[in-house]
């Protein structure tokens, strides 16, 4: 299976989804003669999985039941292996739209981390385009790479064992953008656009610290980038419930009432209501509560910055945010 392909099937070697409910998923390995224990028992392979269809409800040994999901980037963000801080949807699918990425798209990133943005970018650039992705740290880089192999995209990324800092990204004017998630991106700007193709490309970075932020849009300025800004995304899942309503008593219909001036008391009355008359309905409510930072720092909201470079480049510069702040909403 490949995760920017689809597959019917459920075969030997997969990296499938194991679906307990909306909170609850975990990734699985098939392989036959192996077994899986989920707590409505156990799911065995050979019997219960390979050749089964994806998305198949499937009976565990105590009788519950499992959804069996093929992985999506979005899915694997969810559920893959955390090595590092990783980076969610809500964030993933900003950058890509700011990065302007799309399939044939040649994009830099660093650094590699657990991966989950690469799977986001690996499925958004193929089949044609290519992710170069540099991480200073062997095992994450080794790691990084297993994953692709396994997920049957490793054709389409080539991972670095360096210090983008200091060596770049090896390749120059080849890049239609470039993203950076590293502590301190500012050093790695004249990488970067270094990477960049000569007519032109965007750029991104992704910060826990607004000083982060600052040193970088100052690079990003002394490597001759324009239009920087810094905006933040929040998500806002509204909640299904269902709402109880007392109806108003309007009064009369019009045709029932007396001309306004034959009725000298016909002062305005305050609205009353029935007891007993109410509707019922469902509606989407907003949080009440949005929370506007991850991770860990100090002070500050999750925003992102981007920038335009007339002649020459389009910058996006993210910023992670710190502690969890829950932000009151409007409403
Ligand atoms: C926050 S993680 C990246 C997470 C990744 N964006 C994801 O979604 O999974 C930052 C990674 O950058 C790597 N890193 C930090 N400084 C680096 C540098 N100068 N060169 C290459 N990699 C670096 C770290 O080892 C770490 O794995």
């Amino acid at each position: 299976m490949s995760f920017i392909e689809y597959q019917d099937i459920i075969q030997d070697g997969d990296t499938a989804i194991v679906y307990l409910g909306h909170d609850s998923m975990f990734p699985v390995t098939i392989q036959h003669g192996s077994q899986t224990q989920t707590k409505y028992g156990v799911m065995r392979h050979s019997t219960d999985l390979i050749g089964k269809k994806y998305g198949s409800k499937v009976t565990c040994s105590k009788g519950g039941w499992v959804y069996i999901l093929y992985p999506t980037p979005e899915l694997w963000t969810m559920n893959l292996p955390h090595r590092t801080q990783i980076l969610y949807s809500t964030d993933i699918s900003l950058i890509t739209m700011m990065l302007e990425l799309k399939p044939g798209s040649v994009v830099c990133e660093s650094g590699t981390g657990s991966g989950s943005l690469s799977h986001a970018i690996i499925r958004t650039v193929a089949p044609t385009g290519h992710l170069y992705t540099v991480e200073f740290h062997q095992q994450r880089a080794e790691k990084a790479m297993e994953e692709f192999r396994q997920h049957k995209v490793d054709h389409l990324v080539t991972v670095k064992n360096q210090d983008v800092c200091k060596s770049g990204f090896g390749m120059s004017h080849i890049a239609d953008a470039v993203f950076l998630d590293i502590p301190s991106p500012w050093e790695a700007i004249g990488h970067a656009k270094s990477a960049l193709k000569v007519e032109g490309g965007r750029i991104c970075s992704f910060s826990p610290c607004i000083e982060q932020v600052q040193r970088t849009c100052r690079a990003l300025e002394g490597h001759g980038f324009t239009e920087i800004n810094t905006l933040e995304i929040l998500l806002r899942v509204h909640d299904v419930r269902t709402i109880r309503l007392q109806i108003p008593d309007l009064g009369k219909p019009l045709e029932d009432q007396a001309s306004p001036a034959s009725d000298a008391n016909d002062a305005p009355k305050p609205m009353t209501y029935s007891q007993d008359a109410c509707s019922i309905f469902k509606s989407g409510v907003p949080p009440r509560e949005t929370v506007g930072h991850t991770g860990c720092g100090v002070g500050a909201q999750r925003m992102a910055t981007y920038g335009r470079m007339l002649d020459w480049a389009l910058p996006l510069l993210v910023y992670r945010g710190a502690p969890r702040l829950a932000l009151q909403s409007e409403s």
